[in-house]
């Protein structure tokens, strides 16, 4: 395993991250699903790990994030964390476990909580969320929101297109940052607004805000792993950066495997007991 890439080997916290904004630098924030994936993020020297319920299409194959229970991003969670030394990590709550009412919320969150040992969770919502928010925040647990493009809302909105853009909803995700920031969450998700309304937001609030798809003023960015490494087929938005493109490595290198076995290359005199 390679050594850390950055010098400040401190765990990352919650408070880190606000002083971070207030010294103006940048929150790298990036999802892992699994160990072995965290370990190298971690090692990298990435600020915030993700446990995104994005594993329900990642990990699973399912066409939203939806389906993922709670035993599932519990799973995924603990794996990360016993990867990680430096990061924060974030844990999603997933759909169905936190918008009934507020009694269930905690109980879920509190289970997240003692069960996979991550450090916050991010629940997505804003003033329709607020009690269990509240709540969640009352029992000691950090609390990162998420607005703007919110894929647990899906079915609601009916396309994943850029959101905010009239008036009326974006004069509704500032009151909701607002109603957020209020209640003591650490730090904002804004997925998918514009540029210019999430810079707004992020000039309004003392807690950081991490963007994806809303633009360089954010206080800091967030990738979907598999998209930025070039793993995942047929998803390319405009705030996509392809970092690499180790779907095409990865296929190389399988069908080099492949044509070894079947030609008898592999494995060699040197392989073998
Ligand atoms: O689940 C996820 O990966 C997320 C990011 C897109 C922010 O919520």
């Amino acid at each position: 395993m390679a050594g850390y890439l950055v010098e400040d080997k401190r765990k990352v916290t919650t408070h880190r991250l606000i002083q971070m904004k207030q010294e103006g630098k940048k929150i790298a924030m990036l999802t892992s699903y699994d160990y072995t994936t965290a370990q190298i993020v971690d090692g990298a020297g990435m600020d915030v790990i993700l446990v995104g319920d994005s594993a329900s299409n990642v990990m699973a194959g399912n066409v939203t994030t939806l389906p993922i229970t709670l035993d599932q991003m519990i799973y995924h969670a603990k794996a990360v964390v016993r990867a990680t030394q430096r990061a924060l990590v974030v844990c999603d709550m997933p759909f169905g476990t936190y918008q009934v009412n507020p009694t269930e919320g905690v109980t879920n969150a509190i289970r997240i909580m003692k069960e996979s040992h991550c450090d916050a969770l991010k629940l997505e919502g804003g003033v329709e969320i607020i009690d269990t928010v509240r709540k969640i925040l009352d029992a000691g647990i950090p609390i990162m929101g998420h607005l703007g493009l919110t894929p647990q809302s899906i079915n609601k909105f009916g396309t994943y297109s850029v959101r905010a853009k009239e008036e009326a909803e974006a004069e509704k995700l500032i009151s909701d940052a607002h109603a957020l920031e209020d209640a003591g969450c650490f730090g904002i998700v804004l997925e998918k607004i514009p540029a210019k309304l999430a810079e707004r937001v992020t000039k309004e609030l003392t807690i950081p805000t991490v963007g994806i798809g809303a633009g360089g003023a954010c206080d800091g960015q967030v990738l979907v792993i598999a998209d930025m490494l070039g793993m995942t087929k047929g998803f390319s938005p405009k705030f996509l950066r392809r970092y690499a493109e180790l779907g095409t490595v990865m296929t190389d290198a399988i069908g080099h495997y492949i044509q070894d076995v079947k030609n008898c290359d592999f494995p060699n005199e040197n392989e073998q007991y």
